[in-house]
Protein backbone atom coordinates (compact mmCIF):
# COMPACT_ATOMS: atom_id res chain seq x y z
CA UNK A 1 0.00 0.00 0.00
CA UNK A 2 1.32 3.52 -0.94
CA UNK A 3 1.73 5.91 1.53
CA UNK A 4 -1.03 8.21 -0.32
CA UNK A 5 -3.61 5.02 0.89
CA UNK A 6 -2.82 5.35 3.86
CA UNK A 7 -3.31 9.38 4.08
CA UNK A 8 -6.52 8.91 3.06
CA UNK A 9 -7.32 6.43 5.74
CA UNK A 10 -5.63 8.72 8.52
CA UNK A 11 -7.49 11.50 6.38
CA UNK A 12 -11.28 9.96 6.56
CA UNK A 13 -10.76 8.76 10.53
CA UNK A 14 -10.90 12.16 11.40
CA UNK A 15 -12.82 13.68 9.00
CA UNK A 16 -15.14 16.59 10.14
CA UNK A 17 -17.66 16.13 12.55
CA UNK A 18 -16.69 12.40 12.53
CA UNK A 19 -14.37 10.43 15.61
CA UNK A 20 -13.86 6.88 16.63
CA UNK A 21 -15.95 4.42 18.78
CA UNK A 22 -13.20 1.96 20.86
CA UNK A 23 -15.10 -0.94 21.80
CA UNK A 24 -11.92 -3.23 21.80
CA UNK A 25 -11.90 -4.23 25.46
CA UNK A 26 -10.23 -7.52 25.93
CA UNK A 27 -12.06 -10.47 27.64
CA UNK A 28 -10.41 -9.57 30.88
CA UNK A 29 -11.74 -5.43 30.78
CA UNK A 30 -14.94 -6.46 29.26
CA UNK A 31 -15.96 -8.77 32.17
CA UNK A 32 -15.37 -5.68 34.40
CA UNK A 33 -17.74 -3.60 32.44
CA UNK A 34 -20.15 -6.49 32.38
CA UNK A 35 -19.54 -7.18 35.98
CA UNK A 36 -20.85 -3.61 36.72
CA UNK A 37 -24.38 -4.02 34.96
CA UNK A 38 -24.65 -7.69 35.78
CA UNK A 39 -24.18 -9.17 32.37
CA UNK A 40 -22.64 -12.72 32.28
CA UNK A 41 -19.14 -12.62 29.92
CA UNK A 42 -20.22 -15.42 27.37
CA UNK A 43 -18.74 -14.82 23.70
CA UNK A 44 -22.19 -14.77 22.66
CA UNK A 45 -22.89 -11.98 25.36
CA UNK A 46 -19.85 -10.29 24.30
CA UNK A 47 -21.17 -10.83 20.74
CA UNK A 48 -24.37 -9.36 20.78
CA UNK A 49 -23.31 -6.64 22.70
CA UNK A 50 -20.91 -5.29 19.97
CA UNK A 51 -23.64 -6.08 17.66
CA UNK A 52 -25.95 -3.63 19.34
CA UNK A 53 -23.12 -1.40 18.63
CA UNK A 54 -21.88 -1.38 15.85
CA UNK A 55 -25.40 -1.84 13.46
CA UNK A 56 -26.88 1.40 15.07
CA UNK A 57 -28.61 2.77 12.44
CA UNK A 58 -26.42 6.22 11.85
CA UNK A 59 -24.00 5.77 14.01
CA UNK A 60 -21.79 5.97 10.72
CA UNK A 61 -23.09 9.63 10.38
CA UNK A 62 -21.06 10.61 13.13
CA UNK A 63 -18.17 7.32 13.56
CA UNK A 64 -15.86 7.11 10.92
CA UNK A 65 -14.14 4.30 12.68
CA UNK A 66 -14.25 1.67 15.41
CA UNK A 67 -11.67 -0.41 16.87
CA UNK A 68 -12.16 -3.97 18.01
CA UNK A 69 -10.43 -6.91 19.90
CA UNK A 70 -9.06 -10.00 17.97
CA UNK A 71 -12.45 -11.59 19.24
CA UNK A 72 -14.44 -9.17 17.83
CA UNK A 73 -13.07 -8.75 14.17
CA UNK A 74 -13.58 -12.41 13.72
CA UNK A 75 -17.30 -12.04 14.67
CA UNK A 76 -20.68 -11.59 12.49
CA UNK A 77 -24.33 -10.25 13.09
CA UNK A 78 -26.65 -12.95 14.39
CA UNK A 79 -28.11 -12.83 11.07
CA UNK A 80 -24.42 -14.08 9.47
CA UNK A 81 -22.60 -11.21 8.28
CA UNK A 82 -19.17 -9.89 9.39
CA UNK A 83 -19.01 -7.39 11.38
CA UNK A 84 -16.14 -5.91 9.42
CA UNK A 85 -18.99 -6.15 6.31
CA UNK A 86 -22.01 -4.77 8.17
CA UNK A 87 -18.81 -1.52 9.38
CA UNK A 88 -17.61 -0.94 6.18
CA UNK A 89 -21.33 -1.04 4.43
CA UNK A 90 -21.93 1.79 6.73
CA UNK A 91 -18.59 3.79 6.09
CA UNK A 92 -16.83 2.37 9.45
CA UNK A 93 -13.41 2.01 9.34
CA UNK A 94 -12.26 -1.64 11.08
CA UNK A 95 -9.28 -1.27 13.33
CA UNK A 96 -8.02 -3.37 15.85
CA UNK A 97 -6.24 -3.32 18.91
CA UNK A 98 -3.07 -5.55 18.42
CA UNK A 99 -0.91 -5.03 22.04
CA UNK A 100 -0.58 -7.37 24.37
CA UNK A 101 -1.13 -4.97 27.47
CA UNK A 102 0.90 -3.31 29.93
CA UNK A 103 3.03 -5.89 32.08
CA UNK A 104 5.68 -4.39 35.06
CA UNK A 105 8.73 -3.16 33.84
CA UNK A 106 11.56 -5.30 35.39
CA UNK A 107 13.91 -3.04 37.52
CA UNK A 108 11.24 -0.06 37.89
CA UNK A 109 8.67 -1.00 40.68
CA UNK A 110 5.27 0.52 39.68
CA UNK A 111 5.81 1.24 36.17
CA UNK A 112 4.68 -0.74 33.35
CA UNK A 113 5.79 -1.61 29.56
CA UNK A 114 3.62 -2.59 27.05
CA UNK A 115 4.42 -5.77 25.48
CA UNK A 116 3.33 -7.48 21.75
CA UNK A 117 6.00 -6.79 19.32
CA UNK A 118 7.00 -10.56 18.81
CA UNK A 119 5.33 -12.29 15.69
CA UNK A 120 3.64 -9.01 15.01
CA UNK A 121 3.90 -8.26 11.77
CA UNK A 122 2.15 -12.12 10.98
CA UNK A 123 -0.68 -10.60 13.25
CA UNK A 124 -0.89 -7.40 11.20
CA UNK A 125 -0.41 -9.61 7.75
CA UNK A 126 -3.84 -11.32 9.36
CA UNK A 127 -5.36 -8.43 10.46
CA UNK A 128 -4.96 -7.06 7.39
CA UNK A 129 -6.62 -9.63 5.28
CA UNK A 130 -9.76 -9.83 7.87
CA UNK A 131 -9.75 -6.32 6.72
CA UNK A 132 -8.17 -4.07 8.94
CA UNK A 133 -7.54 -0.71 7.96
CA UNK A 134 -6.05 0.91 11.07
CA UNK A 135 -4.88 -0.42 14.13
CA UNK A 136 -4.20 0.43 18.32
CA UNK A 137 -1.71 0.39 20.44
CA UNK A 138 -1.80 1.90 24.00
CA UNK A 139 0.89 2.53 26.55
CA UNK A 140 0.33 3.31 30.16
CA UNK A 141 2.39 6.18 32.05
CA UNK A 142 1.81 5.92 35.47
CA UNK A 143 1.74 9.43 37.52
CA UNK A 144 3.27 9.06 41.03
CA UNK A 145 5.91 10.38 43.42
CA UNK A 146 8.97 8.88 41.64
CA UNK A 147 7.06 8.10 38.45
CA UNK A 148 7.36 7.94 35.53
CA UNK A 149 10.97 7.57 34.76
CA UNK A 150 12.59 8.50 31.94
CA UNK A 151 13.48 4.82 31.58
CA UNK A 152 9.19 4.15 31.19
CA UNK A 153 8.52 6.99 29.04
CA UNK A 154 11.50 5.40 26.39
CA UNK A 155 10.83 1.86 26.65
CA UNK A 156 7.24 2.49 25.77
CA UNK A 157 7.83 5.19 23.34
CA UNK A 158 10.22 2.66 21.18
CA UNK A 159 7.84 0.18 21.43
CA UNK A 160 5.06 2.27 19.98
CA UNK A 161 7.55 3.33 16.86
CA UNK A 162 7.98 -0.24 16.20
CA UNK A 163 4.63 -1.08 16.55
CA UNK A 164 3.76 1.63 13.93
CA UNK A 165 6.57 1.02 11.93
CA UNK A 166 5.29 -2.59 11.34
CA UNK A 167 1.66 -0.98 10.40
CA UNK A 168 2.71 0.53 8.03
CA UNK A 169 4.97 -2.28 6.48
CA UNK A 170 1.27 -4.02 6.32
CA UNK A 171 -0.68 -1.38 4.94
CA UNK A 172 -2.11 -0.56 8.09
CA UNK A 173 -2.75 3.34 9.76
CA UNK A 174 -0.90 3.24 13.06
CA UNK A 175 -2.97 4.55 16.04
CA UNK A 176 -0.34 5.08 18.38
CA UNK A 177 -1.73 6.00 22.14
CA UNK A 178 0.57 7.00 25.17
CA UNK A 179 -2.31 7.49 27.90
CA UNK A 180 -0.69 9.24 31.02
CA UNK A 181 -3.34 7.97 33.48
CA UNK A 182 -5.67 10.43 35.82
CA UNK A 183 -5.23 8.26 38.37
CA UNK A 184 -3.32 10.42 41.35
CA UNK A 185 -3.87 13.40 43.32
CA UNK A 186 -1.17 15.30 40.86
CA UNK A 187 -2.38 18.78 40.03
CA UNK A 188 -2.78 19.66 36.12
CA UNK A 189 0.74 21.00 36.00
CA UNK A 190 2.78 17.65 36.70
CA UNK A 191 0.65 16.21 34.38
CA UNK A 192 1.52 19.01 31.76
CA UNK A 193 4.84 17.75 31.99
CA UNK A 194 4.59 14.07 31.79
CA UNK A 195 2.54 14.00 28.49
CA UNK A 196 4.95 16.70 27.04
CA UNK A 197 8.24 14.40 27.85
CA UNK A 198 5.96 11.72 26.69
CA UNK A 199 5.23 13.22 23.16
CA UNK A 200 8.41 14.98 22.92
CA UNK A 201 9.98 10.89 23.23
CA UNK A 202 7.24 9.68 21.12
CA UNK A 203 7.83 11.63 18.03
CA UNK A 204 11.50 11.24 18.52
CA UNK A 205 10.86 7.34 18.66
CA UNK A 206 8.86 7.85 15.62
CA UNK A 207 10.72 9.71 13.85
CA UNK A 208 14.11 7.00 14.61
CA UNK A 209 11.82 4.16 13.56
CA UNK A 210 10.99 5.93 10.11
CA UNK A 211 7.40 6.41 10.53
CA UNK A 212 5.62 8.34 8.48
CA UNK A 213 3.16 10.94 9.86
CA UNK A 214 0.94 11.66 7.52
CA UNK A 215 0.02 8.11 7.74
CA UNK A 216 -0.03 7.69 11.35
CA UNK A 217 -3.43 9.16 14.06
CA UNK A 218 -2.15 9.92 17.24
CA UNK A 219 -4.32 9.24 20.37
CA UNK A 220 -3.48 11.32 23.43
CA UNK A 221 -4.68 11.76 26.67
CA UNK A 222 -5.87 15.18 27.87
CA UNK A 223 -3.42 17.36 30.15
CA UNK A 224 -6.43 17.09 33.35
CA UNK A 225 -5.88 17.31 37.10
CA UNK A 226 -5.32 13.68 38.89
CA UNK A 227 -8.84 12.19 39.86
CA UNK A 228 -8.02 12.94 43.31
CA UNK A 229 -6.50 16.11 43.29
CA UNK A 230 -7.90 18.25 45.88
CA UNK A 231 -8.33 21.31 43.21
CA UNK A 232 -9.96 20.40 39.60
CA UNK A 233 -8.84 22.62 36.65
CA UNK A 234 -11.61 24.23 34.89
CA UNK A 235 -13.25 22.72 31.77
CA UNK A 236 -10.73 25.64 29.90
CA UNK A 237 -8.44 25.24 31.99
CA UNK A 238 -7.66 21.01 30.40
CA UNK A 239 -8.65 22.89 26.87
CA UNK A 240 -5.77 25.50 26.83
CA UNK A 241 -3.27 22.91 28.48
CA UNK A 242 -4.28 20.51 26.25
CA UNK A 243 -3.67 22.21 23.15
CA UNK A 244 -0.49 24.17 23.97
CA UNK A 245 1.00 20.85 25.44
CA UNK A 246 0.30 19.21 21.39
CA UNK A 247 1.53 22.52 19.73
CA UNK A 248 4.71 22.34 21.97
CA UNK A 249 5.47 18.47 20.88
CA UNK A 250 3.39 17.57 17.96
CA UNK A 251 4.17 18.08 14.41
CA UNK A 252 1.68 19.87 12.10
CA UNK A 253 2.30 17.26 9.31
CA UNK A 254 0.10 14.61 11.02
CA UNK A 255 -3.20 14.59 9.90
CA UNK A 256 -5.21 14.43 13.13
CA UNK A 257 -5.51 13.40 17.02
CA UNK A 258 -8.12 12.03 18.31
CA UNK A 259 -8.64 11.58 22.41
CA UNK A 260 -9.59 8.61 25.10
CA UNK A 261 -11.75 9.46 27.69
CA UNK A 262 -9.58 8.02 30.49
CA UNK A 263 -12.36 8.11 33.36
CA UNK A 264 -14.18 11.07 32.45
CA UNK A 265 -17.62 11.69 32.63
CA UNK A 266 -19.35 11.98 29.37
CA UNK A 267 -19.97 15.47 29.66
CA UNK A 268 -16.68 16.27 30.84
CA UNK A 269 -15.18 14.77 27.73
CA UNK A 270 -17.46 16.25 25.55
CA UNK A 271 -16.86 19.45 26.91
CA UNK A 272 -13.19 19.27 26.88
CA UNK A 273 -13.18 18.34 23.46
CA UNK A 274 -15.62 21.08 22.53
CA UNK A 275 -13.93 23.59 24.09
CA UNK A 276 -10.59 23.00 22.67
CA UNK A 277 -12.08 23.14 19.32
CA UNK A 278 -14.06 26.32 19.84
CA UNK A 279 -10.23 27.83 20.58
CA UNK A 280 -9.09 26.62 16.60
CA UNK A 281 -7.99 26.58 14.25
CA UNK A 282 -5.24 24.19 15.18
CA UNK A 283 -2.88 22.57 12.74
CA UNK A 284 -4.44 19.15 12.79
CA UNK A 285 -8.05 18.01 13.49
CA UNK A 286 -8.87 17.18 17.01
CA UNK A 287 -11.70 14.53 17.90
CA UNK A 288 -12.40 11.48 20.07
CA UNK A 289 -11.94 7.85 20.60
CA UNK A 290 -13.77 7.06 23.45
CA UNK A 291 -14.46 3.72 24.85
CA UNK A 292 -16.64 4.44 27.99
CA UNK A 293 -17.31 8.02 27.85
CA UNK A 294 -19.32 6.70 23.97
CA UNK A 295 -20.69 3.55 25.40
CA UNK A 296 -21.88 3.46 29.68
CA UNK A 297 -24.96 4.80 29.17
CA UNK A 298 -26.49 2.12 26.24
CA UNK A 299 -24.11 -0.42 28.48
CA UNK A 300 -26.54 0.27 31.32
CA UNK A 301 -29.95 0.70 29.49
CA UNK A 302 -29.29 -2.75 27.13
CA UNK A 303 -28.30 -4.83 30.39
CA UNK A 304 -31.71 -4.22 32.20
CA UNK A 305 -33.11 -6.32 28.64
CA UNK A 306 -30.79 -7.59 25.89
CA UNK A 307 -33.57 -8.31 23.84
CA UNK A 308 -35.84 -5.92 24.47
CA UNK A 309 -33.61 -2.77 24.77
CA UNK A 310 -31.94 -3.70 22.08
CA UNK A 311 -32.98 -0.30 20.12
CA UNK A 312 -32.82 1.87 22.46
CA UNK A 313 -29.60 1.38 23.56
CA UNK A 314 -28.44 1.49 20.37
CA UNK A 315 -29.96 5.12 20.31
CA UNK A 316 -28.65 6.19 23.47
CA UNK A 317 -24.88 5.46 21.48
CA UNK A 318 -26.03 7.17 18.24
CA UNK A 319 -26.69 10.24 20.68
CA UNK A 320 -23.27 9.88 22.88
CA UNK A 321 -21.50 9.93 18.80
CA UNK A 322 -23.78 12.72 17.69
CA UNK A 323 -22.60 14.81 20.69
CA UNK A 324 -19.41 14.09 20.24
CA UNK A 325 -19.42 14.36 16.84
CA UNK A 326 -20.56 18.24 17.36
CA UNK A 327 -17.78 18.49 19.96
CA UNK A 328 -15.29 17.90 17.33
CA UNK A 329 -16.43 20.78 15.20
CA UNK A 330 -16.92 23.18 18.55
CA UNK A 331 -20.67 23.48 17.77
CA UNK A 332 -21.69 21.23 21.08
CA UNK A 333 -24.14 22.83 23.79
CA UNK A 334 -25.67 21.40 26.47
CA UNK A 335 -29.01 22.29 25.24
CA UNK A 336 -28.54 20.19 22.15
CA UNK A 337 -27.25 17.38 24.46
CA UNK A 338 -30.30 17.11 25.48
P1 LIG B 1 -11.52 5.14 27.28
O1 LIG B 1 -12.09 6.25 26.42
O2 LIG B 1 -12.54 4.39 28.05
O3 LIG B 1 -10.34 5.61 28.07
O4 LIG B 1 -10.97 4.03 26.27
C1 LIG B 1 -10.28 4.44 25.16
C2 LIG B 1 -9.25 3.46 24.84
O5 LIG B 1 -9.24 2.87 23.78
C3 LIG B 1 -8.20 3.22 25.83
O6 LIG B 1 -7.20 2.46 25.24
Amino acid sequence: MSIEELESIAQAMVAPGKGIIAIDESTSTIKKRFDSVKIENTEENRRAYREMLLTAPKLGEHISGAILYDETLRQSTKAGVPFTKVMMDNGILPGIKVDKGPHPLAGFPGEVVTEGLDGLRERLAEYAKLGAKFAKWRAVINIADDAPSGTCIEANCHALARYAALCQEAGIVPMVEPEVLMDGNHDIDVCYDVTEATLRSLFGALYEQNVMLEGTILKASMVISGKDCPEQASVDEVAEATVRCLKATVPASLPGIVFLSGGQTDEQSTAHLNAMNQMGPHPWPLSFSYGRAMQSAALKYWAKDLVKNFAEAQKIVVSRARENGLAALGQWTKAKAA
